[in-house]
């Protein structure tokens, strides 16, 4: 059994990811621009070594000695795909002949409306062109993003403008999602395969707002908008509209066009699809969003 390397170990998808590796009595090779944060990961057996995808001289020897690779796709947006090819490009010149890569649902649509979509596909080209094996994992919208960045603020205000009208979203757990991949690391057979990554059920936004306020005991008033709305509404919380506005000491780190398409694609029907890929390879069924939500609920105002 060949090493596993994991980018991105001090986050949130490659430390859990890591952790069930290290559970497993795999060799487990963790990467970050922050390697101080992996403590707990070196000292239960991982290798622990500095990683910075815009930095590609960083990589070759970040990569050295690996078997497979679980490429956790990076923050900023616009910057991805030179990042991403940084890594698949190093990966492959050491070795590496697996690489399991954390996209969205849809990825692979050249016409998709969401900006952050268009980072997906153009690394999902250079995946399938370096000559290594692929796995694409499709994940839906984290359910913990619904039970934080979303429930948080719209609790707060009582009400949460909204862009994505009746389209439905089969929230998964972020667990759901780091289980798979595992088993994708971990199984054989998903060599140039692509899979769907959802939780249990379809749900719209105005349906996730509407549990969200159940658990909370409180009421959340959903206000229908149009794009321009949703940008306004953004604009009035001082998030620059592109990635490419944002400055290094921003506050927020991420730009309005991104959640505006994001919530057109939604509205368009991008996200209607329910899979039983996490079932498959995981043994069991994927996490519904109110689990997650009720696991978040203590850290709410309510
Ligand atoms: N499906 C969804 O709903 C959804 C929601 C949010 C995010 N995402 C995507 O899923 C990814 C993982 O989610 P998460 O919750 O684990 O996010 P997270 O905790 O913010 O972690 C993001 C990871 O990106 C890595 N990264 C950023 N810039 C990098 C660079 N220049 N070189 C190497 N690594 C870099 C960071 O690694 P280090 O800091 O350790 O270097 C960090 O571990 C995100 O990055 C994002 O692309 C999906």
């Amino acid at each position: 059994m060949g090493k596993i390397i994991v980018s991105g170990a001090s986050g949130q998808f490659g430390h859990a990811a890591a952790s069930q590796l290290l559970d497993m009595g795999r060799q487990v090779i963790c990467l970050s621009r922050s390697p101080e944060k992996l403590s707990d990961l070196a000292a239960r057996g991982a290798e622990v070594r500095y990683a910075d995808f815009a930095e590609p001289d960083s990589l070759p020897a970040a990569m050295a000695g690996g078997e497979k690779l679980l490429l956790i796709s990076t923050t900023m947006v616009g910057q991805r795909p030179r990042q991403h090819g940084n890594a698949i490009t190093a990966a492959v010149a050491a070795g590496v002949n697996h690489i399991v890569y954390t996209s969205i649902m849809d990825g692979g649509n050249p016409d998709h409306p969401a900006v952050e979509q268009h980072d997906h596909y153009a690394t999902e080209q250079l995946l399938k062109a370096c000559g290594a094996a692929w796995t694409i994992l499709y994940d839906a919208q984290y359910s913990e993003a619904v039970a934080t960045a979303m429930a948080a603020p719209a609790l707060a205000a009582g009400s949460k403008p909204d862009n994505c009208g009746d389209g439905l979203m089969p929230f998964v757990s972020r667990d759901d999602c780091v289980a798979t991949a595992v088993g994708v690391l971990t199984q054989e057979g998903h060599a140039n395969k692509a899979y769907n990554v959802t939780g249990p059920e379809l749900l719209s936004v105005p349906q996730a707002m509407a549990l969200v306020a159940e658990i909370a005991g409180k009421p959340i008033t959903l206000i229908p908008v149009d794009d321009e709305g949703m940008y306004h509404y953004f604009d009035s919380l001082g998030v620059a509209r592109k990635s490419a506005d944002i400055g290094p000491d921003d506050a927020i780190p991420w730009a309005s066009e991104g959640m505006v398409t994001f919530g057109q694609a939604i509205r368009e029907g991008h996200f209607n699809l329910l899979s039983d890929d996490v079932e498959r390879i995981t043994g069991r069924t994927p996490r519904s969003l109110r689990s997650v939500l009720e696991q978040y609920q203590g850290g709410w105002q309510k």
